[in-house]
Order: structure tokens, then sequence, then C-alpha cells
């Protein structure tokens, strides 16, 4: 059975531009209520081992390094169905693959830059939205 959380990132050049509030307002428009939220800015550490699954990739310490750039914005969504729903509403990794109406698409500028993290199943949005969130800041 689908699950009904998923877990996003809005990354540096996002927020740095200032779509953080455009694109909470697409996910509100897509019927996802924010169950968890906070800004911060993570340490190359802690940007490694949210990372580790890619660790043997060509792209991993530039991934790291991007990540590490600025603050983001992260935040655990619920919706019924929402990892799959989600990835639908952010569109493909390659911005210049993403649909019209997407996020990624209306937001992005590259593969790196993507403007935002989504989770890729429901075991990982669990593992994801633990690794930034303790249990008393989830509602
Ligand atoms: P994200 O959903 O955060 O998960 C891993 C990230 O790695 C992905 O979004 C992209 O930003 C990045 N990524 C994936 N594939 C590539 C690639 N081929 N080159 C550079 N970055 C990539």
């Amino acid at each position: 059975m689908a699950g009904n959380i998923t877990f996003t990132i809005i990354k540096p050049t996002a927020v740095s531009k200032g779509y953080t509030g455009p694109i909470l307002n697409k996910i509100h428009e897509g019927g996802f209520a924010i169950s968890a939220m906070k800004m911060l800015f993570l340490t190359t550490g802690e940007a490694q081992r949210f990372y580790e699954v890619h660790k043997e990739r060509p792209f991993y310490n530039d991934l790291v390094s991007y990540m590490t750039s600025g603050p983001i914005v992260v935040a655990i969504l619920k919706k019924e169905n929402a990892v799959e729903d989600y990835r639908k509403l952010i569109g493909a990794t390659d911005p210049a693959k993403a649909e019209e109406g997407t996020i990624r698409k209306a937001f992005a500028e590259s593969v790196q830059a993507n403007a935002v993290h989504g989770s890729d199943s429901d075991e990982n949005a669990a593992i994801e939205a633990t690794f930034f969130f303790a249990d008393m800041e989830r509602f």
C-alpha cells in the first residue's frame, strides 16, 4: 500500500532566488499538507551522509558541494500516495525533460540545481524524514 508521506528539499539555488514561497504554493495547490518544515545549512558531513547512496556516482562530490553552498528548506509532506504524486508534481530530474506545469520546469536550472528533491520510495521517504526531523517536530 502506498504511504502517505514524502520528503522534500528546496535546494540552495531555489532558496537564494526567492522561490521558496512559489514552490510551497505549488505544493499546496498539489494537495499536500506540510507535516514538518525548517530552513537550515547542511555541513559537508551531513550532506555526505544524506547522499551516501550516491557515493560511487561521478557527481557525488559536486552534489555535496552544491548542497552545502547555501541554506535549504526541508519538509515532510502528507497526502495519499505522496511519493508518486510528488514525483509527478516536481517533474523529471533533468529540468529540460520536465513537463509543463511541474516545479522543476518552472524553477530548476540544471540537473544539479534542479530546485527540489523528492523521495523515490516510501522506504526512503521514512529514512529521509527521520534524518532531518525529530518526532516532536512532526505534526
Ligand atoms: P535529488 O533528487 O536531490 O537526488 C540526487 C541528486 O543528484 C539529484 O536530485 C540531482 O540533483 C543530482 N544528480 C542526479 N543525476 C545527476 C547527474 N547525472 N549529474 C549531476 N547531478 C546529478
